[in-house]
């Protein structure tokens, strides 16, 4: 359990309790190496420095992606600072025609805003099937599949509003014996929920990002493009269209894999710190499963001793569901908005950080907590 603390030591030198790891996790030591890395390369070699952070550079982080994620054609990775640029690229595949998008009332901001604004200028119609109640999520989001017409799928491996964590290989068995594709918007996923997505590599679009379990900060998001989608993106970027770059051109043309749906000129720092961190969990031989485990250890250790909370809105009632079914992180539903926000003031005063979504109270773990860490809910 030790090494794991090692790896953050700056998680060892703040004051805060910090209990939002869902969120953003701290950033491990490696972190600052691979900035200085990058800054060193774009010291040395000025504009040559593309070649080898387009070449041997992202190419192992892809691998390193890939091997998380069970992806075996890692080349069918592209990288962009968010994951809305990525999804917006894709729905941009089908601008001219209005498609029908099957999805869930819970989707992460990113996506649902961008959806229902598509959604007013009638560009898209969206299906959204409720989340709750969890116990058959996965049946009411299949036979809507079934009954209802729809050129697109769109949906959360686990929920950002509640940590529960769809059973993916019911759902993706079914979805993907159709044709529309289907989009899974794993960043509550990566890096938390191991799952073995090579059965589907053709079938999916898979995104993701750095910012959470990954451990390495914003501006790194990749997403893993199915190899049978062969639309073009409306909304590109010219480094897209690298090939074309010394010649007039008249017609837009593109390439025939993932590297069609990249934007522009951006940092790829934070590429730089995802590289350091897979590739330290990798040297030191920790697995994603072994993290879950631990991090499952952490949630039961706190629900066991929910009696002792400090906190009398942290309780079985509350609790909205087991640690089996959700992420890495616990949540707590609250009567009302009002409420919720009283309790996350009340912690926020112990400097015990933590954040809320609506009625939603979530409390977030990494590898660099443990049990020791936790008391801070419980002793008076
Ligand atoms: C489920 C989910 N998807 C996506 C994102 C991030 O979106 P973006 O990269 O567009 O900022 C988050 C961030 O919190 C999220 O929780």
């Amino acid at each position: 359990m030790k090494q794991y603390k090692q790896l953050f030591s700056q998680f060892l030198e703040s004051p805060h309790k910090h209990f939002a790891a869902h969120s953003h996790h701290y950033w491990p030591d490696v972190s600052l190496k691979a900035t200085t890395d990058y800054w060193q390369l774009s010291k040395e070699k000025v504009d040559q420095k593309w070649g080898e952070i387009f070449g041997p550079k992202l190419k192992e982080l892809r691998q390193l992606i890939s091997k998380q994620l069970g992806f075996k054609k890692s080349e069918q990775l592209v990288f962009a600072s968010s994951t809305h640029e990525l999804v917006y690229r894709v729905l941009s595949c089908y601008f001219g025609k209005k498609i029908k998008i099957l999805t869930t009332d819970s989707e992460f901001y990113s996506f649902k805003r961008q959806a229902y604004r598509l959604q007013e200028v009638g560009a898209v119609e969206l299906i959204e099937v409720p989340l709750e109640p969890f116990d058959n999520f996965e049946e009411r989001f299949l036979q809507t599949a079934q009954q209802e017409s729809h050129d697109f799928v769109f949906l959360s491996h686990v929920f950002f509003n509640s940590g529960y964590v769809v059973d993916l290989d019911q759902t993706l068995k079914e979805l993907t014996q159709n044709t529309p594709p289907v989009f899974i918007d794993g960043y509550h996923g990566f890096m938390a929920v191991p799952f073995d997505f090579s059965k589907y590599e053709d079938k999916i679009f898979y995104t993701a990002g750095a910012y959470k379990y990954a451990a390495s900060g914003e501006g790194c998001c990749f997403m893993y493009v199915p190899s049978n989608f062969t639309l073009d993106p409306v909304y590109t970027g010219w480094f897209a269209g690298f090939n074309e770059l010394s010649s007039e051109f008249t017609q837009v043309h593109f390439p025939k894999d993932a590297q069609r749906f990249m934007g522009s000129t951006m940092d790829y720092t934070p590429m730089f710190r995802l590289k350091a961190y897979l590739s330290e969990l990798e040297s030191k031989n920790i697995s994603l499963s072994e993290i879950q485990q631990y991090i499952n250890s952490l949630k039961e250790f706190f629900i066991e001793n929910l009696s002792r909370s400090k906190y009398a809105f942290l309780n079985e009632d509350t609790l909205l569901l087991p640690p089996g079914l959700c992420g890495q992180f616990l949540s707590f539903k609250m009567a009302t908005e009002e409420l919720c926000k009283g309790a996350h003031e009340q912690l926020s005063k112990d400097r015990i950080i933590t954040d809320y979504r609506g009625c939603v109270l979530r409390i977030g773990f990494g590898i660099y907590h443990d049990q020791e860490d936790l008391e801070t809910f419980f002793k008076t």
